[in-house]
């Protein structure tokens, strides 16, 4: 397994600078996650780590030599695409071990790479089929194949399940980390889906307009969003904003929500967020709304309720009956809720 450390890195393309100065190290081993909306320059970055994408600028290492324009077949890395890009009139066999043929692997160390391969990811049933002959989840999984069988420092990933339908993408999700507790390498992996992320990654990286928002653990930037975009990215339902103040006593205050915050700066101006499940309908709460809409979920209901004209979505775990225009009482738990520079978006 092989570290990469990005320094200064700058992509260009066309006349559009797509990322610019960025820095990142990923440590041997990791399980390393960029998660960002759709054209925020994910996988511009993975293709420029990969070797496919020229430099403007800055430096690409991995397993601590200069790959900054290196051949992508010097670079010690594995890819899988989206679009599993099997070779059509390949066997299963032939699609993993044609790039080790290529480069000169001996016979013997090929059929058992492919072997071991096969058998992790289950596909020695299938070793003389042709993808056509295949489901979904089973070309993915030779997609994957045609990468571990490099035997690779690095593992890359551009949202190789997105394609799949949503059990199957749960369960080769599952599959994918077993690999990695199994194998121990390091996994760049790349994924709009913050489910994903939040499953595999040992640590996330939010990305936004080809800038970093925020490097962490999972329960680091789901519980510690270091500005607006970061935590309304994560979590679903999204997390509640409500633009209020906090006065002197360090009380928060949005028209009928009055929130006492331990340790509150007075400030005129100041978003308050709160996770729904952080929201807690209640008997005995000191705040009143009326539901607005319930939405069952089988082990637990998303609630949506309006408060004076503020709508705030809340997580009810049991099956209690709720409906739309019941008055409620809830709670917000002040304890678990983030303030934000309502100029900057930034995490007070
Ligand atoms: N070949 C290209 N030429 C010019 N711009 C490109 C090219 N490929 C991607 N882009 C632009 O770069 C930005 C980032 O794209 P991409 O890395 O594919 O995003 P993501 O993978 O996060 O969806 C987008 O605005 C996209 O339009
Ligand atoms: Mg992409």
């Amino acid at each position: 397994m092989s570290n990469v450390h990005l320094r200064k890195l700058c992509i260009t393309r066309g006349s559009n600078e797509i990322i610019r100065d960025l820095d990142l190290q990923i440590e041997p081993g990791e399980f390393l996650v960029l998660l960002g909306p759709s054209g925020c320059g994910k996988s511009t970055l993975l293709h420029s780590i990969a070797g496919l994408i020229d430099l403007s600028g800055g430096a690409i290492e991995i397993g601590g030599r200069d790959m900054s324009h290196a051949d992508p077949s010097e670079r010690g890395i594995g890819m899988v695409f989206q679009s599993y890009a099997l070779y059509p009139t390949m066997t299963v066999e032939k699609n993993m071990s044609f790039g080790l043929k290529i480069a000169g692997t001996p016979k013997a160390e090929v059929a058992r790479r492919v072997r071991k391969t096969a058998e992790m990811l289950q596909l020695d049933a299938l070793l003389e089929r042709k993808p056509s002959q295949l489901s979904g989840g089973q070309r993915q999984r030779v997609a994957i194949g045609r990468a571990l069988v490099r035997e690779a420092g690095v593992y890359l990933f551009d949202e190789p399940l997105s394609n799949l339908d949503a059990k199957l993408r749960a369960e080769l999700r599952r599959e994918l980390k077993m690999l990695h507790q199994t194998l121990g390498s390091t996994m760049v992996y790349v994924t709009h889906d913050q489910a994903e992320a939040m499953t595999l990654a040992t640590r996330i990286v939010v990305m936004q307009a080809g800038r970093i928002q925020q490097i962490g653990t999972p329960a680091e930037v789901y519980d510690l969003p270091a500005n607006r975009f970061v935590a309304g990215f994560l979590g679903s339902p999204s997390m509640n904003f409500v633009e209020g103040s906090i006065d002197a006593q360090g009380c928060f205050s949005a028209g009928a929500i009055t929130l006492s915050l331990a340790g509150g700066k007075a400030a005129a101006a100041v978003t308050l967020a709160a996770r729904p499940e952080h929201i807690h309908v209640d008997d005995n709460g000191p705040l009143h709304a009326t539901v607005t809409l319930v939405e069952p979920m089988g082990n637990h209901q998303v609630v949506w309720l309006d408060c004076s004209g503020q709508a705030l979505s809340c997580i009810v775990h049991d099956a209690r009956p709720l409906a739309s225009g019941q008055a409620v009482r809830f709670a917000i738990d002040a304890a678990r809720v983030s303030l934000f520079d309502p100029k900057n978006g930034q995490r007070l």
